[in-house]
């Protein structure tokens, strides 16, 4: 039975890294059954080293606001937390992290933030044509939330490359157990279809463990990233932060999500997969376990350290008293450490390895 059983993993994972698709039921058994680990792992490092070789990209991720005007039940910076103290970075702020990370070798810079309503469409697009006119060769990443199919076009048009929206769970009742009722899982669903047929390169993700989540969801998770070809998939496990409605649920595992990444890795060999904070910060060798186990992207962070503590999502997260160029050696140390290194380049995803991708699916 068990032998039959680990037989029947290794065949829907080899399957996986053939056909880059699996069916909902067998997407459920092989979620379940989290078997055939180093296999797996074994596998995903392969594909990744075979599209990127040794290089780990970095994303200079800057923190720019952390007022948000939705409620998320998971997120520690949504406005019924009174308990956080809200900042804004101004324009000359934004630009001094952007400095110190060219300086530091970062060639993409992730402008992310809550949504709020202060940073209109034109002071975007003025950040937006900063930066782009001090450092036309990098890329700009924007992860702040649902906004007008409008918006979305214009920031593209003045230079955006980018955007970054985890879908959260792709299944709409999932979805209504973490959102409050005024956000729509449709909405934003749309916004991400709509960001696509724009021309960005695109990031979607969810947490791994949040509460309601089933292996049932999950599979719905990887049919969802299978059928919309994102860029980049941006996975982490649910953390509780002691100010929201999910203080008292159990934080994801660090076996769960290294298992996932495995399987993103396979599902689309070219993929953008972040080893997260949110990993980092569950496990002290979180992020090198995760790039070990397919993973191939890190995003070190480049606020100003004053408001760093302040942009927190979840407890406990890792960093928030390092300096930009700490972080940036840390990073590099710890990649060396186990056989990579920090790649100093945009970090664009590799053209033939989707094409070849997309061919075998057809
Ligand atoms: N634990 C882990 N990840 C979280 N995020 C928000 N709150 C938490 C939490 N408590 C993630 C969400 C969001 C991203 C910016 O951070 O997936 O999209
Ligand atoms: Fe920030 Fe190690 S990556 S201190």
């Amino acid at each position: 039975m068990q032998n039959y059983r680990r037989d029947a993993v290794r065949k829907l994972i080899d399957k996986l890294s053939e056909k880059h698709r699996l069916s909902r039921e067998e997407w459920s058994l092989l979620i379940e059954s989290q078997g055939e680990r180093e296999y797996l792992f074994r596998r995903a490092r392969e594909l990744s080293r075979q599209y990127y070789g040794n290089k780990v990209f970095t994303r200079g991720l800057i923190e720019f606001t952390n007022y948000c005007k939705n409620n998320c039940y998971y997120c520690g910076i949504r406005r019924d937390n009174k308990e956080a103290v809200r900042y804004r970075l101004t324009l000359e702020e934004i630009m001094d992290c952007c400095s110190q990370g060219y300086e530091l070798g970062f060639r993409t810079f992730v402008l992310q933030g809550g949504e709020d309503g202060f940073y209109t469409d034109d002071k975007i697009v003025e950040i937006i044509q900063e930066i782009k006119d001090r450092y036309p060769d990098c890329a700009l990443t924007l992860s702040m939330g649902e906004r007008e199919n409008d918006s979305y076009l214009r920031f593209y048009k003045t230079g955006a490359d980018r955007y970054l929206l985890r879908h959260e769970t792709a299944d709409s009742r999932h979805y209504a157990k973490l959102h409050p009722p005024e956000l729509s899982f449709k909405h934003r669903m749309d916004c991400l279809w709509n960001l696509k047929e724009i021309g960005y390169q695109v990031g979607c993700g969810f947490m791994v463990g949040s509460p309601g989540q089933t292996k049932e969801t999950l599979a719905e998770d990887m049919l969802f990233i299978t059928e919309l070809q994102p860029d980049m998939v941006g996975i982490g496990p649910f953390i509780p932060h002691h100010s929201t409605p999910f203080a008292e649920e159990i934080q994801g595992s660090l076996e769960q999500t290294l298992y996932l990444l495995g399987l993103l890795r396979l599902l689309k060999p070219n993929l953008l997969l972040p080893a997260t904070t949110a990993l980092g910060t569950i496990d002290p060798k979180g992020r090198e376990k995760g790039i070990l186990a397919g993973a191939n992207v890190v995003m070190p962070n480049l606020s100003p350290v004053g408001v760093r503590k302040k942009y927190e999502l979840y407890d406990n997260k890792i960093c928030t008293g390092d300096e930009a160029a700490e972080c940036r050696q840390c990073l590099g140390r710890r990649m060396e450490a186990i056989g990579y290194e920090l790649a100093v380049d945009r970090g664009d995803p590799v053209n033939c390895p989707r094409e070849a991708v997309n061919r075998k699916i057809e």
